[in-house]
């Protein structure tokens, strides 16, 4: 209750003011724990509003309103105990919130549960919240999904996640949280993202109890109005978590294109990709130059590619909810826009040079500071959706790569770049969205096709292997590890130039041709993949001794 915190007012003040030492042995239990570790989020009184709240979608919990999403109690009441500590524990996947397992002990974590609580008068007003009786859960089978898929349907998990679960159903671009701010319907393909937790437990928990604050709904009362059974309720969770793979993807370093003889895949969807590995490659926003982007929507791109020897083929797939552009998100955009806009406002929409400092390839040029700002996104206009897959010019000896931010003046990067409605193009770009043309229409130029399906983009590039003798245009060898990085954008999540999700360097290996099967085992893939990663390192420490 509010009362603790309150009288401990004058008292912290005086404590400010004592030398350091006196402030650890504080008098409220889980006060000194929080303000250091959680207040530069929820901040100093709870409210959700700490100094690094407005970089954050959804925003950190307002802790004085006692609306908790993951409980084992029923829709609308209070936490347990048990379930505050499971979430601090855990955290909560796919938000700002991480997990404090390995960093307090149980005392602790005791003492930040009463404090959290101490913020909301509602835990000293009402009866002790109680973790509701949970039915144990019936066998799955092939049957059981189908009803799960049914049930699915009938009462409208589809209508904000969509057909295929993607987050992508016709009401999406309109949900809010009780706040009023735009809130995402999860996308179900990916449990390794649910706040709570992706097992079929944690799911079938969250349609009991429902998630406070959020619009997703508790289904229990659909139970008790017999609409449905609480085994048919199990059945959509396991129908649920069947859409998502059984282990989160795993990933891995070197992308590896496998060689075909004859003829590459014809089409995106051609039943040739079926044999091709598919490598997970995670983005995140791109917070590391101005205008910084802290709310990508694209969190990942699957990869496959192929070589025949005279032609590369990349198969890129990314969940994407809307088609962009698409004015039934106009709306969508300008919120988040105006949401995440304060954060980072176009005013100074300059390169941060010592964040782009600290990144993995020492300070920036001069040349890159003195760069032509990129725009942000203003609300009103409407963007594509885009993709673009980052190479070096040329192939290196070693491990040195361009800036991975698109490169600079000094090293511009070779940039395949692909955007909704276009065709693609290839690029040479000094910097975050500075780009010119590169060759043309020449024979064995990129080639694209893209297909939009449920809130998935499913894209093929192509190219000749050999660069056709254009300067800066990288030529792609087998048997040789090419650096390799991927963008992505959400036009109708406002993102555009600089604001959108990235990922860190890859590399991709053309396998030479191979005596007895084209398609390499995955413990061959293995050993492979452990012989390159020794040879680049080799090759690194034959350069540092070189330079030495
Ligand atoms: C980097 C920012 C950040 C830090 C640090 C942080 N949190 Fe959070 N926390 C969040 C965000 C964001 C959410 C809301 C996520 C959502 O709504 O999906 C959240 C939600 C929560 C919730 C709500 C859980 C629920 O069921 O709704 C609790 C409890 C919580 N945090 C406790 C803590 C505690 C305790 C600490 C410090 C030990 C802490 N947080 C530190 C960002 C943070
Ligand atoms: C009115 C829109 C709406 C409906 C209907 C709806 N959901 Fe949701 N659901 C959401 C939103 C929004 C979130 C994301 C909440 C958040 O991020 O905090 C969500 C989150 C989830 C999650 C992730 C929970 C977690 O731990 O993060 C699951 C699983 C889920 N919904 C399943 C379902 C199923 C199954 C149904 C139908 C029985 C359903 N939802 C119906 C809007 C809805």
């Amino acid at each position: 209750m509010r009362r603790s915190a309150s009288l401990a007012v004058p008292f912290l003040a005086a404590l400010l003011l004592a030398p350091a030492s006196l402030v650890a042995q504080d008098a409220v239990p889980g006060k000194a724990e929080y303000d250091r570790w959680c207040a530069g989020c929820h901040g100093v009184d709870g409210k959700g509003d700490g100094p690094g709240a407005t970089t954050m979608m959804p925003r950190p919990r307002d802790f004085t309103t006692g609306r908790y999403q993951i409980r084992s109690t029923p829709s609308g009441a209070l936490p347990t105990d048990e379930d505050l500590t499971r979430v601090i524990l855990d955290g909560m996947p796919g938000t700002a919130m991480p997990g404090w397992r390995d960093h307090f002990g149980e005392a602790e974590v005791r003492d930040l549960v009463a404090y959290l609580k101490s913020f909301s008068p509602f835990f000293e007003s009402q009866p002790a919240p109680e973790a509701m009786e949970m039915p144990s859960a019936p066998g799955a089978d092939e049957a059981a999904l189908a009803e799960g898929r049914e049930f699915y349907q009938k009462i409208e998990c589809n209508k904000c996640h969509g057909e295929a679960g993607r987050g992508d159903g016709p009401s999406a671009p309109t949900l809010e949280d009780d706040d009023d701010l735009p809130i995402r319907a999860a996308d179900l393909t990916e449990n390794w993202f649910f706040n709570g937790g992706g097992s079929v437990e944690e799911i079938h928990e969250r349609l009991v109890t429902g998630l406070n604050g959020t619009p997703m709904p508790s289904f229990q009362d659909l139970i008790a109005a017999e609409f449905m059974t609480e085994e048919q309720l199990w059945r959509v969770a396991q129908y649920v978590r069947s859409l998502a793979p059984e282990e989160p993807p795993v990933v891995r370093e070197v992308v590896r294109a496998g060689r075909v003889e004859g003829d590459l895949p014809a089409s995106v969807d051609d039943a040739g990709w079926d044999l091709a590995e598919r490598y997970y490659v995670p983005l995140v926003g791109q917070v590391i130059v101005r205008p910084r982007w802290f709310s990508p929507t694209v969190d990942g791109v699957w990869v496959q590619a192929l070589h025949n020897g005279s032609e590369l083929a990349l198969r890129l797939v990314w969940h994407d909810p809307s088609e962009s552009p698409d004015p039934q998100w106009d709306e969508w955009q300008s919120k988040v826009l105006a949401l995440m806009a304060p954060a980072d406002s176009p005013a100074d929409a300059s390169p941060d040079t010592a964040a782009a400092g600290a990144s993995e390839q020492g300070p920036l040029s001069g040349s890159q500071a003195d760069t032509t700002a990129v725009a942000a996104a203003s609300p009103g206009a409407s963007y594509p959706d885009a993709l673009a897959v980052q190479f070096p010019r040329s192939i290196p000896d070693g491990m040195e790569r361009p800036y991975f931010l698109m490169g600079d003046d000094r090293d511009p990067v070779y940039l395949w770049r692909w955007e909704s409605g276009q065709q693609a193009s290839e690029l040479l770009a000094r910097g975050l969205a500075r780009y010119e043309p590169l060759g043309g229409s020449q024979p064995g130029a990129l080639v694209a096709e893209a297909v939009f399906d449920q809130g998935e983009w499913r894209l093929m590039l192509r190219r000749t292997l050999d660069a056709g003798g254009i300067e800066d245009r990288l030529g792609f060898e087998p048997g040789r590890a090419i650096p390799m990085a991927l963008f992505a954008w959400d036009g109708s999540n406002g993102e555009t130039g600089a604001q959108g999700a990235i990922g860190s360097w890859y590399f991709l290996y053309l396998d030479q041709p191979t005596a007895s099967s084209v398609y390499v085992t995955p413990a061959l893939a293995t050993l492979l993949t452990a012989a390159l990663g020794v040879v680049l390192v080799r090759r690194a420490q034959r350069r540092a001794r070189n330079d030495a």
